[in-house]
């Protein structure tokens, strides 16, 4: 997971932030699909990292995501940002392990429940 999001961070194109995001998700069959943040310059239409190894993981047929790694060069290993914490949630139960990283080799673990509590869900929109 940690390898294959490094090498993708790579491909990141973000030439607005200088801020290269990479993304790693073990699937449910257990393949591994990845995702870099893509930058605009029209700013809001950037994209996520998270958010491109989703696309990456439902446009190969799955919907469910075991594992999520996250790793950019920043002195703490980063966070999901809130949008990709929905994101995750879509598919992921909350104990699924969100794994956190930078470039200087901090880790930190935690899960998709714990980083997005009480998340909204399909459930709150059936009637009750
Ligand atoms: N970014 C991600 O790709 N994932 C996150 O969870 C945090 C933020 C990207 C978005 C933008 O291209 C850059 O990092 C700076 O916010």
């Amino acid at each position: 997971m940690l390898k294959a999001a490094k090498a993708i961070r790579e491909n990141a194109h973000a030439p607005y932030s200088g801020f290269k995001v990479g993304a790693a998700i073990r699937a449910g069959s257990g393949k591994i699909y990845t995702g870099c943040n893509v930058e605009n310059a029209a700013y809001p239409l950037g994209t996520c990292a998270e958010g491109g190894a989703i696309s990456a993981m439902v446009a190969a047929g799955e919907t469910e995501i075991a594992e999520v790694l996250v790793i950019a060069d920043a002195p703490s290993p980063v966070t999901p940002c809130g949008g990709c914490r929905q994101k995750i949630a879509e598919f992921a139960p909350p104990n699924v392990p969100v794994i956190m990283c930078n470039m200087a080799g901090d880790t930190e673990e935690t899960t998709i429940g714990a980083l997005l509590p009480r998340a909204f869900a399909k459930a709150h929109m059936e009637a009750g």
